[in-house]
Parts: C-alpha cells; sequence; structure tokens
C-alpha cells in the first residue's frame, strides 16, 4: 500500500527518481509524473488504466510558468489566467513544442492550471517544474476527494500519496477552451459560466458534448460512475417516489426498499432511513456548494453498501448546480 504522509520532500524525491504520486489539489486529488519523464507520464497511464488519447492537465506552481507552457496566448487567456489562480480553472490553447505529445494526447492544444492547495503549491515550488496530473481514480471511476480514495483503488500501484485533507471544492475544474480565439467552456466545473462572464465582460458559450468525439476528450458521457447503476430522477419525481415508499412503509407493504439507495437534498423525512438501504443527504440547506464538496464521497460511501440501485435528486440547473448535474448524469449513463 501506498504510504499517506504530509511530507513535500518525500513526495519530491519519489517524482524526481521518476515515480509517480498522488497529490491534493481544491477540486480532486491528481496522480502526478514530472511532465518532463515519460516513463512516469506513462504509468499514469497505466495504473490508471486511462486511453493514451485522453489529455493530461499541467498542473504549475506559477501563473507565469503555466502561460509560459502556450505559444502566443490570446489577451482572454491571460486575463482569465490572471482572475482566476491559482484555483479550479483549466485553460486549454495552443501549446509550445517542448510539450510532449504523451500529455496532450498528440493534439497541438495543452491543457495548464495553478491549482490551489498550500501543499502542493510548496511541492511544486520544490521541485521548480511542472507535474502532469488526471483525477487520481481508476478511468471512469467516480473521482477522489481524500487520501484514503486514492489508497482504496491505486494504493497498490503508488509509492506516495501527499495527505492534505478532504478537498475543498469537491468536483473539478472548469475547462475553457477556444473556438476561432474565443473562450467556450468545455467541461463544466467548480467555477460557473456566469462567473467567467463577469471577468471577461461579455457572454460565451459552451461546447459540452456527450458523446465519444469531444473537443475535451475525456469528456465521455459515461464517467464518474459508481459500480452499482444509478438512476437521475427530477426533483417532483423523487419527492413522489420518497412519498410513495414512506407510504408503503407505513402500510406494511411486501415492497422492500432495503436494496434501494438515495442520493437527495435539502429537507429529508428522516423515516426513510429506515426504509432505504442507504441515504445520503448532499446538503441539508440544498447549498451546492457543500453538495460539491461531499458530492463523489457521498457517492462512494452507497456505492460501498452493494445496493441494487441508487437513486439521486437532480439538482436546479442554474450556477453550480448544473455542475453537479453534469456529474450525475454521466454517473447514470450506461456502461
Ligand atoms: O480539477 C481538475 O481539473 C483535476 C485536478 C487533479 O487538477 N484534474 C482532472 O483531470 O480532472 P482529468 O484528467 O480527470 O480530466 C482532464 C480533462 C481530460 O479528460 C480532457 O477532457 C481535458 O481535461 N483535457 C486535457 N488536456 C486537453 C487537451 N490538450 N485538449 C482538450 N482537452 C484536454
Ligand atoms: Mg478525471
Amino acid at each position: 500500500m501506498a504510504i499517506i504522509g504530509q511530507d513535500i520532500t518525500e513526495a519530491a524525491r519519489w517524482l524526481l527518481s521518476g515515480d509517480i504520486v498522488a497529490i491534493p489539489t481544491e477540486t480532486v486529488y491528481g496522480l502526478a509524473a514530472l511532465a518532463d519523464n515519460l516513463q512516469a507520464v506513462h504509468k499514469v497511464f497505466e495504473v490508471k488504466q486511462r486511453p493514451f488519447y485522453d489529455p493530461l492537465i499541467l498542473h504549475f506552481h506559477h501563473t507565469d510558468a503555466a502561460l509560459f507552457a502556450l505559444q502566443d496566448p490570446p489577451n482572454d487567456v491571460i486575463t482569465l489566467a490572471r482572475h482566476f489562480w491559482p484555483g479550479p480553472l483549466t485553460i486549454v490553447a495552443p501549446k509550445k513544442n517542448h510539450i510532449h505529445d504523451m500529455i496532450t494526447a498528440g493534439s497541438h492544444l495543452v491543457a495548464v492550471r495553478v491549482p490551489q492547495h498550500p501543499l502542493t503549491l510548496a511541492l511544486l515550488e520544490q521541485l521548480q517544474q511542472p507535474v502532469a496530473a488526471p483525477s487520481a481514480n481508476p478511468f471512469g471511476y467516480v473521482s477522489p476527494t481524500s487520501p484514503e480514495h486514492v489508497q482504496v483503488h491505486l494504493g497498490k500501484h503508488i509509492p506516495y500519496i501527499l495527505d492534505g485533507g478532504e478537498c475543498r471544492k469537491g468536483i473539478e475544474s472548469t475547462i475553457i477552451g477556444f473556438h476561432h480565439q474565443t473562450p467556450e467552456i468545455w467541461r463544466l466545473g467548480m467555477i460557473t459560466k456566469e462567473e467567467i462572464e463577469s471577468v471577461l465582460g461579455y457572454r460565451i458559450s459552451e461546447s459540452i458534448q456527450q458523446n465519444s468525439n469531444p473537443k475535451a476528450p475525456g469528456q465521455l458521457l459515461q464517467h464518474y460512475s459508481p459500480s452499482t447503476p444509478l438512476k437521475l430522477v427530477n426533483q417532483q419525481q423523487f419527492k413522489e417516489m420518497l412519498k410513495d415508499m414512506l407510504h408503503s412503509a407505513a402500510n406494511r407493504s411486501h415492497h422492500s426498499y432495503h436494496t434501494i439507495g438515495l442520493l437527495c437534498f435539502g429537507h429529508v423525512d428522516q423515516r426513510l432511513h429506515h426504509v432505504v438501504g442507504g441515504m445520503e443527504n448532499l446538503s441539508e440547506s440544498s447549498n451546492p456548494e457543500e453538495a460539491a464538496r461531499g458530492l463523489y464521497k457521498k457517492l462512494r460511501s452507497l456505492d460501498q453498501l452493494h445496493l441494487e440501485k441508487i437513486y439521486a435528486c437532480e439538482w436546479p440547473n442554474v450556477g453550480l448546480g448544473r455542475a453537479i448535474n453534469d456529474r450525475l448524469i454521466r454517473s447514470s449513463a450506461k456502461k
């Protein structure tokens, strides 16, 4: 199993010796390799069982260093970078030559960001070079937001997990790409479209594709998936479903819900805990930031109960709620 610790010198030592290490960020844990060490980058793909067509994000210590990896970044890139970094925004733009094809999956575009986590920033500063890091989960599974999540699935394959506690944000960075120099959103994430628009001063479009050939190649429809089948239900249907469950439980009907899990939010009748096999509340006050923070942890907890099905309630489709729904839609896509 991997050692879990807070020693950045130890993490740096493993990385410099060509190994890979899990690192905390504000969004999710990443599985890092030195960007210049192709054998280590290769190992990242292997350990995650990630296809080589799905490119990696480069993580930098400084905004200037991240911008330096880009070939003639448009002014909007510089504006967004200076405003949101360190923070959960990833920018995809034309790369300089020295960035290797394995990282970009052969594309002339590279994804860069400066994460906002003190331990990882200190590690990157010590290294004085960027790391390539996808989320530290097996390809397609729910992303990790704690060292334990990384340990469970990848601990056998990596020497060290840098322990930065639970991730403060909980959902991946928002990805911004460009269409003829005009920024557009390629992956919904922690930073909302409205926040980006207010910095740019104009409206932007989205190109969030849900098929097998998206612009952000890793954005396959089926993603972030627990092993237990998940069904996303709209708020009205969800409410009625819970009412029916309580009703038939009160009438001692033979209908059993013990193989059902619920992923809910807001005020929920606590008697349901005795009716269903498992229930997690993303936020009793329906706060999307709180929900984002706990989303992957709660999905993982429900998944561990080996239930037949998890029902999740759709969020109001505005602001961060849209990123939560995006993850729930992908979690519920058929394998
Ligand atoms: O919050 C995050 O972004 C986390 C933390 C660890 O930084 N990382 C993360 O990485 O979510 P990953 O590998 O799970 O997702 C990165 C996605 C890829 O799947 C792909 O869709 C997009 O970023 N991407 C990366 N490089 C790209 C490129 N050159 N062109 C287009 N899309 C790219
Ligand atoms: Mg991922």
